[in-house]
């Protein structure tokens, strides 16, 4: 095993997080729990993770349990994780391997990028973690720690390769597994984006980041463009119980099939209130909140009025009503948690 290798393991020996998910050294790993657990783990913190991780095995202790659960209990179950396809490949997934593969993931990283959701990351994770063969996951935490250690000068996106090729030339042939959890850790804990506690890091002698740069400036990146700005407005539409109307977006796109306040579409040029209007998702009498709520996605501002009115009897509308004290139990992305609050903000 090479230097590097060695040095890391024996940094993951000691500082390794405890996660529900990880089994003790010397413990043989559950290939449903680790896959599980990485599908989870994308675009989620690990934080979050925790608590769905425990209910979905406590519901679902098995491969078979999941293949045979309704697609909408999983879906509900899954409610707040965000990005539904996720989990309708999750299901999917476990139908797959329950009835295709005896109930038994397949043992190697080739035939797991076979199955539903699982991607050339996962089929690496769980080949490494729960099988034990050589492979190299590469999420975010690996490739800024490989960015780093090598001082790669390429930019990102374009580097991806080159990280990808220079984390495998890392990876030992023994404990793959351990090596790639011992990445993300690195990543997750020391070698962090806006900070670097290289003083702790097992490869601070090694790093040519930090002998020779500055290892926050990787990985390098393109110049920011401004972010365009767009706009909206959203309908807070109540009705004479007090329940105000939430409706589901688009599968989609941003915020795909997460539950909305309903709004226009997003915009760069601005909409009359008189146009907005026929995008209305009843009928009322609507009437212009003071403000705007201004929210920033990765490419662009959003900046949105919001209209208010209450629902005119007879008039159908699609979506669910919600108490305003139940609103709490929809898993609402952040933009929606603001423009509830404005909606509901007395205006004097
Ligand atoms: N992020 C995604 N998968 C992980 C794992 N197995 N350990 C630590 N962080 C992770």
């Amino acid at each position: 095993m090479s230097m590097r290798a060695e040095q890391l393991l024996d940094w993951y020996d000691r500082e390794r997080r405890d996660l529900p998910w990880r089994m003790a050294p010397d413990q043989k790993a559950d290939p449903y729990k680790v896959w599980m657990s990485e599908i989870m783990l994308q675009q989620t913190t690990v934080a979050t993770v925790k608590s769905y991780y425990k209910s979905f095995l406590e519901k679902w202790p098995t491969v078979q349990d999941l293949a045979a659960a309704e697609l909408d209990e999983v879906l509900h179950a899954w409610q707040g994780l965000g990005y539904y396809a996720r989990a309708r490949n999750l299901h999917k997934c476990a139908q797959v391997v329950t009835r295709d593969h005896n109930g038994r993931f397949p043992e190697s990283e080739k035939r797991l990028l076979d199955l539903p959701g699982i991607g050339p990351y996962t089929a690496a994770a769980v080949a490494s973690i729960a099988f034990g063969l050589k492979a190299t996951p590469v999420d975010g935490n690996v490739e800024r720690v490989v960015s780093r250690l090598f001082k790669v000068e390429e930019t990102m996106p374009k580097a991806k390769k080159q990280l990808t090729e220079l984390a495998q030339t890392l990876t030992p042939q023994k404990r793959a597994g351990d090596f790639a959890q011992a990445m993300m850790d690195l990543g997750a804990t020391i070698c962090t984006p806006k900070k670097a506690a290289c003083g702790l890091c097992p490869w601070m002698k090694d790093c040519v980041a930090r002998l020779e740069g500055e290892p926050t400036d990787y990985p390098r990146k393109e110049p920011k463009k401004p972010k365009p700005t767009r706009k909206a407005h959203a309908f807070w539409l109540t009705r004479s119980d007090g329940s105000v109307l939430l409706r589901k977006r688009p599968e989609k796109g941003l915020l795909g099939g997460m539950m909305e306040i309903p709004s226009t579409e997003w915009r760069e040029e601005s909409m009359s209130l008189n146009n907005a209007l026929r995008q209305a998702p009843g009928s009322a009498l609507w009437k212009s909140k003071e403000g705007i709520v201004k929210h920033t996605f990765t490419h662009f501002h959003l900046e949105v009025t919001v209209i208010c009115g209450r629902l005119q009897a007879n008039s159908p509308v699609n979506g669910v009503w919600v108490q305003l004290e139940d609103l709490k139990d929809y898993a609402l992305p952040t933009l929606m948690k603001k423009i509830v609050q404005h909606a509901l903000k007395t205006t004097t």
